[in-house]
């Protein structure tokens, strides 16, 4: 074990008087113990759909500093990617050009031009083909997703980057019929005819199956009978699942394992599922309910305490969940409610939202991160300080 995770224990399980004199020390020595200290298993989303976002430069700086090691973007913007250079962090990018894609040539193409040049200095572990095809209403999309996935990977393959770079894409929960109880889970019938391939091609070269996953949606349409701390990982007595005895005691669990239960009616017990996108957003329009900064806060700070105990969920205890947050900034320029732009956890300046323990940083003009601009706090710290409230 860790110096700090002893320490944090040590804090844990001693009086209350002297936790709040430990937690102290525990602070003053974290700086030091943050240096040393590795990574989170957590991951954000960089979404761009803004015009007043910092340089990438400066955001290589304020995720470093923070200790985010995994990030997502929409694209394969070759000014992030150059700017993460040597800096360790893991990226997942995107393409959702489907109709180029299914081409050999075009895919390979994309492949030798926008991913292979910066490997391995900027380390690309995923590609994703397309956003949300199967939840959409565009068949022609739907009917390109495989063909594409496919073309994709045997570019992979061609360039000799298969063992470094995943191949896979991103669904919404909304491909399922039915969710609850989790174990009832399956998916949407006129989709079964693009999807079983698909989780066919998954397990042959052994990529994940990533979804976007957001209790937001389902508070926000039945804020009546849908329970807010159980979508906010708030104490609650939870709902148990009566055809396997599971208690559930977030929905976020209930949909991971609600995919599950849909996979194996496919016939695969052997896919993972990772959560390519979740989050809450801080605000949104009079008629969304439950937007504000203290459900978000809550939303993602709990869920910052789940990922911190490699948590994983009742039907698959031994496989923590694995998150991307939605998302780093808030974008300005995101069509639809008010809510698609506030999802941030921080502004484009480097402020935070609001209160999850990171200080956030303030981005001079120059387009080089300077140390008059890392955050005080690290993102350790950030944990201790919710442990710390959870435990006292
Ligand atoms: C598809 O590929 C062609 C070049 O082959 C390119 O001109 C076009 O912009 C691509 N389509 C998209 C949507 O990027
Ligand atoms: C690809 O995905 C599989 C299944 O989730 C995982 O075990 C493996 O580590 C991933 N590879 C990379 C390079 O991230
Ligand atoms: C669930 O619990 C009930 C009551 O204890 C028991 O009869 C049933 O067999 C259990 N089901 C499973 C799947 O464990």
């Amino acid at each position: 074990m860790a110096p700090a995770e002893l320490r944090i224990l040590a804090v844990l399980s001693s009086p209350l008087p002297l936790r709040v004199l430990l937690l102290l020390s525990l602070l003053s020595a974290v700086d030091v113990v943050s240096a040393a200290a590795p990574p989170l298993k957590f991951g954000i989303n960089y979404g761009q759909i803004a015009n007043n976002l910092p340089h990438p430069t400066q955001v290589s700086g304020l995720l470093q500093s923070l200790n985010v090691n995994r990030v997502k973007l929409y694209d394969a913007d070759p000014a992030v990617l150059t700017a993460f250079a040597g800096t360790g962090v893991e990226f997942i990018v995107g393409n959702e050009d489907l109709q180029n894609l299914t081409d050999a040539r075009k895919a390979r193409a994309w492949v030798a031009q926008h991913v292979q040049p910066f490997l391995p200095n900027t380390r690309i572990t995923c590609i994703t083909v397309g956003n949300e095809v199967l939840s959409g209403k565009d068949t022609v999309a739907m009917q390109n997703l495989l063909p594409a996935m496919q073309a994709v990977y045997q570019a992979v393959v061609a360039l000799g980057l298969a063992s470094q770079v995943n191949v896979s894409t991103a669904h919404s929960v909304n491909i399922l019929a039915s969710s609850y109880p989790p174990s009832s889970g399956v998916f949407r019938e006129e989709l079964g005819q693009y999807i079983q391939p698909i989780l066919n091609f998954h397990a042959e070269v052994g990529s994940p199956f990533l979804i976007n996953a957001y209790p937001f949606f389902a508070y926000k349409a039945s804020p009546g009978s849908v329970s807010l701390p159980y979508v906010l990982f708030e104490p609650n007595p939870g709902v148990v699942d009566p055809n396997t005895n599971l208690t559930y005691d977030n929905m976020l669990y209930a949909q991971i394992d609600a995919m599950y239960a849909a996979m194996k009616a496919m016939g695969h017990t052997d896919l993972t599922v990772r959560i390519s996108e979740t989050g809450w957003p801080s605000k949104g329009d009079e008629d969304e309910v439950g937007a504000t900064v203290a459900n978000a806060a809550a939303y993602n700070g709990n869920l910052m305490k789940r990922i911190a105990m490699g948590q994983g969920t009742p039907l698959r205890p031994d496989v923590p969940i694995d998150v991307f947050v939605f998302a780093l900034f808030n974008e300005d320029m995101k069509p639809g409610p008010a809510s698609e732009r506030n999802y941030g956890l921080f502004y484009p300046n480097g402020t935070p939202v609001y209160n999850l323990g990171f200080n956030g940083a303030s981005f001079s003009p120059s387009p080089t991160l300077s140390s008059s601009s890392k955050p005080t706090i690290t993102f350790l710290m950030a944990v201790v300080v919710l442990l710390s409230g959870f435990f006292l």
